[in-house]
């Protein structure tokens, strides 16, 4: 995710920058830049696509840039690849608003365009300079009162930081969705998204609520509501250690991540629904096409793999056409039956796996067109794919996947829904209760989250246990498999998916006296057949945790040792809930059993050997 922090003070201000930007670099990013004001130079912008350190080079650590106010930005690339002309912070055309932004304004386009269309030219791709022009084009000399006019026209989750030229010793800061804190000092004071930037200098802070502006000197903070009314602010005394304040004060990246589906998904969705309908601006798939298609090909490596497993029902239930969903590393080797009229769909978190990346040359050498679902833009596959759609799920530092599998599974709804729209294939009722469910998916994670204490002591009863199963069927099977190599990869327990049904075929002989069962029966039309099965191993002998929808809670807690309920929600979006207790409980089970969470034995983020 991007970072920001801002200072000023009675020191040389771009040392101070570039050292918070530093600690904020564990975040990921793929450019930086800073802008800094003294009196007698104005305001200067430095940027540069690339690691932090080619920026501190080029200004010898900040010391070739004088002033005492400061603010600087590590940019992970959301509008436009990541260059130095798309980095932050993004300077109005007359030079007198500087702006960096974490977060994605959702409506720039249409400002954009109103901009354009009153003269004004635009050097980057960003949303983040819509923003600073939008300024300059509503500045009447009150900084203030341009920040809060300019509020009420974006629409969007953010944070900002702000400066003027032609008010210095000022910066501003505002958020909407997207964190920003306050730190205060002696004759100097600082905004920042993680207080990791500044925890050196200060630990007195105070935290942003949404649609808050903090106008920011060396002086003092004063904070406006959006009518600009002065809030009182309560500051705390922040004492974690730099490695703590890293992870916003979780124990590692993983939980974090985990903590992070709301907003990641709410992120990735929202500037895509507009006006009660999936726009997907980036897309133009044509209902010809797309109603000749002969099948559409998933492929993918891992827990994208298993989105891909998910996506199977979704688009075949909606779009009526045969999808079949392939292991990267199986597909160049296969032979695969590939023409012209075939649609693959790329599914990869780094866009860099290389098992995917080599199939995705097979399938278009083959005459696919090719659509990627990839999170760090720019990437070697989203650049060498025909269309992409960006889960904007920020950098996932974790070596499990969490949020980037979210953000990937809330991208294949919102293709469902566009591409059933487009063919028609779905009547309007059905797509408006998806599409309606589909936004109630941050709040509905919010209350699975509330779960943790809960699914932790279930961690704390089996994470000796030797091997675990996981069964479903249908959607709950796909969640079952990646509830099961979540499991794996970190807590180092044997652990296998199976269909439900498949059980009485060979694999029940493995139950025992105390063998553990995690049993997914959320999908209602399968409930009952679900039942059976939690009967049928909890007969020879199996201890059964059962995840269902709150409206079977009753029945489930009948057969099951213990459960675990997520809200109802439409049967096509289940995954997106029941994933959270599974990454839940392969977190905590790996924590008891004293496991290296972020970086476990044997595994890297990102795959890029065969
Ligand atoms: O970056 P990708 O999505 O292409 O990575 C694919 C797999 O390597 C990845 O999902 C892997 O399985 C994860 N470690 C699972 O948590």
């Amino acid at each position: 995710m991007c970072g920001i922090v801002g200072f000023v003070g009675n020191e040389q201000a771009a040392p101070i920058v570039l050292e918070g930007l530093s600690r904020l670099e564990y975040r990921g990013y793929d450019s930086t830049g800073v802008a800094v004001y003294a009196p007698e130079k104005g305001l200067q912008v430095r940027k540069a696509k690339g690691r932090l350190q080619v920026l501190s080079d080029q200004l010898h650590g900040g010391v070739d840039l004088p002033g005492t106010m400061a603010m600087g930005h590590t940019r992970w690339a959301t509008h436009g690849v990541p260059s130095d002309v798309n980095s932050h912070p993004q300077v109005s055309t007359n030079g007198r608003f500087a702006v960096i932004h974490n977060g994605i304004v959702e409506n720039y386009m249409e400002i954009k365009e109103f901009l354009m269309d009153h003269g004004v030219q635009f050097v980057s791709e960003t949303d983040t300079e819509v923003v600073a022009q939008l300024l300059d084009y509503l500045y009447d000399g009150n900084l203030l009162e341009t920040v809060e006019k300019m509020l009420h026209r974006i629409r969007g989750a953010y944070s900002f930081g702000i400066i003027c030229a032609d008010e210095p010793d000022k910066m501003v800061g505002v958020r909407k969705d997207s964190p920003l804190l306050l730190g205060y000092g002696e004759g100097f004071n600082f905004f920042a998204s993680d207080v990791t930037a500044f925890i050196d200098r200060t630990r007195e802070v105070s935290y942003l609520d949404t649609n808050e502006i903090a106008v920011v000197t060396r002086e003092g903070i004063q904070v406006y509501n959006e009518y600009l009314e002065p809030v009182e602010k309560e500051r705390h005394h922040v004492d974690w250690d730099i490695s703590a304040a890293e992870k916003g004060g979780y124990a590692h990246f993983m939980l974090k991540e985990i903590m992070e589906q709301p907003e990641a998904i709410r992120k990735t969705i929202s500037p895509r629904i507009q006006n009660g309908r999936v726009v997907l601006d980036d897309l133009h798939y044509e209902a010809d096409y797309l109603n000749n298609l002969d099948k559409i090909y998933i492929i993918a490596c891992g827990s994208s793999y298993h989105v891909g497993m998910a996506a199977k029902y979704s688009l075949e239930k909606l779009l009526r056409k045969p999808v079949e969903v392939a292991l990267a590393s199986e597909f160049r080797y296969c032979d695969p039956l590939v023409t012209d009229r075939t649609l693959a769909i790329v599914i990869s978190q780094s866009g860099e796996t290389i098992d995917t990346l080599t199939a995705m040359r097979e399938a278009k050498r083959l005459g696919a067109r090719v659509l990627s679902i990839v999170n760090v833009v720019g990437s070697t596959i989203a650049r060498a794919s025909d269309d992409v759609l960006y889960t904007w799920a920020g950098p996932e530092i974790a070596v499990a996947t969490t949020k980037a599998y979210s953000t990937q599974l809330a991208v294949i709804d919102l293709l469902a829904l566009n591409f059933a729209q487009t063919m028609g294939t779905i009547d309007q009722a059905e797509y408006d209760a998806i599409l309606s469910d589909l936004q109630a998916i941050p709040d509905k994670l919010e209350q699975v989250l509330k779960q943790k204490d809960e699914i932790a002591y279930f961690a704390s009863l089996y994470f000796n246990q030797s091997s675990i199963f996981f069964i479903g069927r249908h959607l709950d099977y796909a969640i079952g498999m990646e509830g099961s190599l979540k499991l794996k990869e970190i807590s180092y327990i044997h652990s296998e998916a199976y269909a439900a049904g498949e059980l009485k075929h060979g694999t029940i002989s493995l139950i025992e006296d105390g063998t553990l069962v995690v049993a997914l029966a959320s999908y209602t039309p399968l409930f009952e057949k679900m039942i059976s099965n939690v009967v049928e191993v909890k007969s020879r002998g199996a201890e059964v945790v059962g995840l269902t929808v709150d409206s079977h809670s009753e029945e489930m807690s009948k057969t099951a040792d213990h459960i675990i309920t997520v809200p109802d929600i439409h049967p096509m979006l289940l995954p997106s809930l029941n994933v959270v207790p599974m990454q839940l409980f392969a977190y905590y089970v790996a924590l008891q059993r004293g496991c290296d969470i972020d970086k476990p034995r044997n595994l890297a983020k990102s795959v890029t050997v065969e």
